[in-house]
């Protein structure tokens, strides 16, 4: 991406976790950006301090993904601005239990979070893309893309899509010769919010030692330094790596994988 040039970056959920630590990122590599979220407080004083340290412009949308009107608003914005060179499709939030037993206005909301909103970014984007030959998607998986996954069944499903549509976009951009990247980010547990929110009982990682938690820097980090390899999917974190292939491989759920991984990491590092 070119650092002198100050296109846009587009970052949706940019007011905490993930979302935050990639505005924080890009607006010290230079990037002016368009940071969108619900709480309009926190893009503000994000805004308000990155503006101030790296003099670059920021527009602040404060916008419910799950609502039509503001879709179109944030569409509207990216052809005025007819200048981003990197979208970050991040907005996400998990619900718990079987799928049988969620509120079914939760499982659709989640599909229009994670599946409309960001399909009709990444369509409001690319003509700006295509006609520049550069650019950059990005969209938020997990870990257990393409796999079962009980209990955070629509959560999957929805990251899923976003895994498949990315790998298809890219083959198409690859058959037109074009120089944009698209990538499937797809870390494990990760120090945010996430967890921290009534619907998932206000859970903290902690604890969860046989799980490699990272912090949204980390994976920010090897999510921007992955855009110049190949390769759509990105699993950050090398623990998180081994996981995902046992998961792949040999079936093991995330618990079952994680707890392998955990003990073979023990032995390795304590043969006694
Ligand atoms: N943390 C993990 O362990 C983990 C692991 C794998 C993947 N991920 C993915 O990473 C992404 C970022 O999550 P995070 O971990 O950084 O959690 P987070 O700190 O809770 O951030 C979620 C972001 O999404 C925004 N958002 C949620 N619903 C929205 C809506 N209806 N309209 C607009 N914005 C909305 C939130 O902003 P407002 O509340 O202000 O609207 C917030 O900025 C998500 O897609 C998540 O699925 C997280």
């Amino acid at each position: 991406m070119n650092k002198k040039k100050k296109n846009f970056a587009l970052i949706t959920g940019a007011s905490s976790g993930i979302g935050e630590a990639f505005a924080r990122k890009l607006a010290s590599q230079g990037y002016n950006l368009i940071i969108i979220a619900r709480r309009k407080k926190r893009l503000q004083s994000l805004a308000a301090e990155l503006q101030e340290k790296h003099s670059i412009r920021i527009e602040v949308l404060a916008a419910d993904l799950t609502m039509e009107q503001d879709i179109s608003k944030i569409e509207k914005k990216i052809a005025e601005l007819n200048d981003i060179s990197i979208l970050v499709n991040n907005a996400g939030f998990g619900t718990r239990g079987y799928f049988a037993e969620v509120d079914i206005t939760k499982s659709v909301n989640m599909i229009k979070v994670h599946i409309i909103t960001s399909t009709r970014l990444t369509k409001a984007v690319l003509p700006q893309m295509i006609k520049q030959n550069s650019g950059a998607i990005i969209n938020l998986g997990t870990l257990a893309v393409g796999l079962p996954n009980p209990g955070v069944t629509v959560y999957t499903a929805t990251k899923s899509y976003l895994s498949n549509f990315s790998k298809s976009l890219q083959s198409e951009m690859n058959k037109k010769d074009l120089n944009i990247k698209i990538q499937v980010l797809c870390p494990g547990l990760t120090q945010t919010d996430f967890f921290n929110t009534e619907e998932l009982g206000y859970q903290t990682l902690d604890s969860e030692d046989e799980y490699d938690i990272q912090l949204p820097d980390e994976v920010v980090e090897e999510s921007l330094a992955s855009l110049t390899k190949e390769g759509v999917i990105v699993v950050p974190g090398s623990k998180n790596r081994k996981i995902r292939s046992l998961m792949v491989k040999e079936g093991k759920s995330w618990d079952e994988a994680a707890k392998v991984v955990s003990a073979r990491d023990t032995k390795k590092n304590d043969p006694e």
